[in-house]
């Protein structure tokens, strides 16, 4: 087994699961994490310590951990082109094409082209598109949310990371669904440990979305990525702590809720890809590729 924490950039390693004692709540209470879920992640931590079983690892060889780091930055740098260039009044295939000359100038192939019959290269997902939306010449206008998802395969490892943008002056509403997608990302991503459950991480993010009055689609999941676009575990992002399979040193997988201003019901368009909420309220996301180290968890493509 190789040292993962040697091959990373200085700045990209944090180990989640342990704030400082005077730092804000991860939580967002605004409260120091000690007046706050410290005690709450201490235990946790020891229940995940008494469950450990050390034969329980996945091991990866230098070769393969190098291949994530590579195709999730190319990821990353892919959705920050976008994120620099996305405008009001261009169409979604204008993304497309960006997306698409973008992964193939850097010697990688977008992953979502032809993928079970997918007819473009990266989705694209407007107001209440949840997921799976086909880039066309839908122009984007102002007061818009979108999301753009990007996977590429680089040297047949894949990487997958998305955002929501808000396109100029947005209603609250709009800001509301980004900013609690945003939020469940990253709480996604604090509930997971090592020797912790998949569970763990669905009951963090439902529960962070209802209190906001938000729902969970619970249709679409995140899932294990490696030398495959999707692979187990598949990680819900509703669930039961303590529930669902063993999170494993040296398992990647993403986290990636959809949020629905109103119900959690979705429905699917005639052309088979499209998901759209069931009332046409808003939708939104944000998705990680995550590395499970033994000693905490590496974002992978922020
Ligand atoms: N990128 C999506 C995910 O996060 C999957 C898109 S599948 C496609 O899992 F075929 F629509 F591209
Ligand atoms: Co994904
Ligand atoms: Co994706």
């Amino acid at each position: 087994m190789t040292s993962p924490i040697k091959s990373q950039g200085e700045n990209s390693y944090r180990p989640r699961s342990k704030p400082q004692r005077n730092d804000p709540c991860w939580c967002g209470s605004g409260k120091k994490y000690k007046k706050c879920h410290l005690r709450e992640d201490e235990s946790r931590l020891a229940q995940n310590q008494h469950n450990h079983q050390p034969q329980r690892i996945i091991k990866r060889s230098e070769d393969f951990i190098k291949g994530m780091e590579e195709s999730c930055k190319l990821a990353k740098d892919t959705l920050q082109m976008v994120a620099d260039n996305i405008k009001i009044g261009i169409t979604t295939i204008q993304i497309n094409t960006w997306v698409h000359e973008y992964i193939l100038d850097h010697d990688a192939v977008p992953a979502p082209l032809n993928y079970k019959g997918f007819p473009k290269s990266t989705c694209t997902s407007l107001n209440d598109v949840i997921c799976h939306g086909i880039p066309d010449n839908t122009i984007i206008r102002e007061g818009d949310i979108i999301n753009v998802d990007i996977t590429c395969n680089l040297n047949g490892y894949f990487g997958d990371t998305s955002r929501t943008f808000l396109m100029g002056d947005c209603s609250e509403e709009a800001i509301k669904i980004c900013s609690v997608a945003e939020k469940c990302l990253e709480i996604g991503i604090a509930a997971t440990t090592p020797y912790g459950r998949i569970g763990d991480i669905g009951a963090a993010i439902q529960e962070y979305a209802h209190s906001m009055n938000c729902s969970v689609v619970e249709k679409f999941v995140g899932h294990g990525i490696g030398r495959a676009f999707h692979e187990e575990p598949q990680v819900p992002h509703f669930g039961k702590k303590g529930t669902g399979p063993l999170i494993i040193p040296g398992m990647f997988f993403t986290i990636e809720p959809m949020i629905n201003l109103g119900k959690k019901g979705v429905k699917i368009l005639e052309d088979d890809w499209t998901a759209v909420t069931e009332d046409g309220k808003l939708s939104a996301q944000f998705e990680h590729t995550l590395y499970i180290m033994e000693n905490g968890v590496k974002v992978m493509t922020e």
